[in-house]
């Protein structure tokens, strides 16, 4: 892209900054300016932006806070996390396919990168080629969870319910091409029903909709929805994988509740814009790959029902194979549903 636009970008995000700011035990890494990014020879010299294309407090948002930290701690730098939300990801994403590819600014996806092309028309960007891949993060299993007051009591009882009200029940989301919207969407399709769908910006919107009452349901990850259904302040009908989770357990599969068909977990991965130098690619996989070996980081999944992945999938090639295979397989997943975002 033009230098201009990315300087815009760049000053727009130094403007959005301060959401959060995660410091590690180091000294002397103020925003200086030195050169050393440009070829990866001194990099990290300065801080770095982790942009979240989702609203803060949502699944997004909390792996990669999670994460943050010990990277940071290993990087020896500051990592100041950006919320930047809007159209189902989409819009934090190309603001970091515009950036400047130095490692400086950072992205943290979900499956949302792999749906995007086939949701949106005009996206501005191309996952293969405008980004360089760092690595895997972690696998989220979703949950199908309702508002507590809401009257079916079992997966079957909601989908008997819906098809007996049709148009009037409404099924929350964070935003089309969010992780919500496809597993609504695969949900719609299992059973077998079409809904009104209440997109949000964010998982962090929705779920605060949902625990109020002002939505029925909604399908989403259990990093933000186990603290909920083990507090009791929604109604828990599955977890969306083949095996429970163990944080979980009295929560069915799908396959167990009657809907078979409803399978997904919601794959993260850390990008950076494409031409960033190799050295500090490699940096930022290794940084990632301590983070998710720590201790803290590792119970504090376990705790959300999930995992961090292997290290082997921490690195950019296995990032991007997953990237290229997903990107397949939603095109065909989304074209036979005949969802459009724009
Ligand atoms: C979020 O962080 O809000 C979510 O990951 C949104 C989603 O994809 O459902």
């Amino acid at each position: 892209m033009r230098t201009s636009s990315r300087h815009r970008v760049a000053a727009r995000m130094m403007a959005a900054i301060g959401v959060v700011s995660l410091m590690a035990a180091c000294s002397g890494n103020g925003a200086g300016s030195g050169n050393g990014g440009a070829t990866g020879g001194g990099y990290p010299d300065k801080n770095i932006t982790f942009v979240v294309p989702f609203s803060a407090g949502g699944p997004t948002d909390t792996v990669t806070r999670m994460i943050a930290e010990p990277m940071a701690a290993k990087l020896g730098a500051k990592i100041v996390v950006q919320n930047v939300e809007g159209a189902g990801g989409t819009v934090g994403a190309g603001e970091v396919a515009r950036a400047q590819p130095d490692g400086y600014t950072v992205l943290m996806h979900h499956i949302g990168m792999s749906t995007a092309p086939a949701l949106y028309k005009d996206l501005g960007y191309k996952p293969l080629e405008d980004f360089g891949t760092v690595g895997l993060v972690t696998e989220v299993p979703m949950t199908v969870v309702a508002r507590k007051d809401f009257a079916p009591a079992t997966l079957q009882d909601l989908v008997a319910h819906v098809k007996a009200n049709a148009g009037k029940v409404t099924l929350a989301n964070a935003g089309i091409g969010a992780a919500s919207h496809l597993c609504g969407l695969l949900f719609q399709s299992a059973a077998g029903v079409k809904l009104q769908e209440v997109p949000y910006e964010g998982t962090g919107p929705a779920l605060t909709d949902l625990v109020g009452g002002q939505v029925d349901f909604m399908c989403d990850q259990t990093t933000n929805t186990s603290g909920q259904i083990s507090a009791g302040e929604v109604k828990a009908y599955a977890v969306t994988t083949p095996e429970r989770v163990k944080s979980l357990p009295d929560v069915p599969t799908t396959a167990e509740a009657g809907l078979p068909k409803l399978q997904v977990s919601v794959w993260h991965g850390l990008y950076v814009p494409a031409g960033t130098p190799q050295e500090v690619v490699q940096k930022l996989s290794e940084a990632l790959k301590a983070a998710l070996a720590d201790r803290a980081v590792v119970d504090q999944m376990a705790k959300l029902g999930t995992t961090p992945v292997p290290a082997e999938d921490a690195t950019p090639q296995a990032h991007r194979d997953k990237l290229q295979e997903q990107l397949g397989t939603w095109a065909k997943v989304i074209a036979d549903a005949g969802v459009k975002a724009s």
